[in-house]
């Protein structure tokens, strides 16, 4: 069932876009995928998204057939009719009919996906600070990204992205959670996915880096004027030696 479940065919319409620069060593600038999609038979689901760059600009939520900016003011600057989506998931969806039969119903394979999780900014207590869980390779794109703080799920300031497509054909999600660093507070990014045998906990706690003490800054300066003296001393004695050593009797040698 399972394995039913997973298949997927990749009926993936892509527009891209670039626009190459005057630089020799430059291929391009500037990438925009306009109007990549998937469907899938489990769920079954789908997905239609424009991103630039890498970052996501807009989604189309298809069950209520509406646009969403991945910034509210992009909304504002310009719109994009959400039919066109629905029409080219119409034709995914069609696609993946025939290439299922096509391909025997064979089911996708699962890939295992790679997690990590780290800070946007360096970590100071009490200010405030997003963790980023960036999961990568996902293939199907069915997966599961939560969060827990100290074991419990957090569900508030969360916000995770649309699948991005990776050149691979494999998809990359981030989620992100706004919090405020604490000494008490450890965190975990939780993903599920079928290329994993259980849950996957990648754990993240502050890496606070401990305050000098003044005794470590006093040993740590003694040591430091202790090598200084003593490299000058040495310093000193070779350039005598070798004053010398270099002196008259250097022309007194045979010829
Ligand atoms: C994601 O969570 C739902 C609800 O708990 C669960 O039914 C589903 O199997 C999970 N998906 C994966 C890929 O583990």
């Amino acid at each position: 069932m399972v394995l039913n479940r997973a298949l997927i065919l990749g009926a993936i319409a892509l527009t891209t876009m670039m626009s190459p620069s005057g630089g020799e060593d430059i291929v391009a600038d500037h990438v925009g995928t306009y109007g990549t999609d998937f469907y899938q038979s489990h769920g079954p689901s789908g997905q239609y998204i424009h991103e630039f760059d890498g970052d996501e600009l807009f989604y189309v939520d298809l069950g209520k057939k509406e646009t969403v900016w991945r910034l509210p003011m992009f909304g504002e600057l310009t719109s994009f009719d959400p039919q066109g989506a629905l029409r080219n998931i119409a034709i995914a969806k069609h696609n993946l009919d025939s290439l299922t039969k096509r391909s025997n119903f064979t089911p996708a394979i699962n890939e295992v996906p790679e997690v990590t999780v780290f800070s946007k900014s360096p970590v100071m207590l009490g200010q405030p600070n997003i963790l980023i869980c960036h999961v990568d390779n996902i293939f199907p794109p069915v997966i599961n990204i939560t969060w827990l703080r100290n074991g419990h799920s957090v569900t508030e300031h969360v916000f995770e992205t649309s699948f991005l497509l990776r050149s691979d054909y494999s998809y990359l999600r981030i989620s992100y959670l706004t919090f405020l660093p604490s000494d008490d507070d450890v965190y975990d990014c939780k993903v599920e996915h079928w290329g994993l045998d259980e849950p996957l906990l990648k754990h993240w706690e502050p890496e606070i880096p401990a305050p000098m003490s003044e005794l470590t800054e006093t040993v740590v300066c003694a040591l430091g004027l202790t090598v200084g003296l003593v490299g000058i001393m040495v310093g000193t004695v070779l350039i005598t030696r070798g004053l010398r050593s270099g002196g008259p009797s250097r022309h007194q040698g045979p010829l």
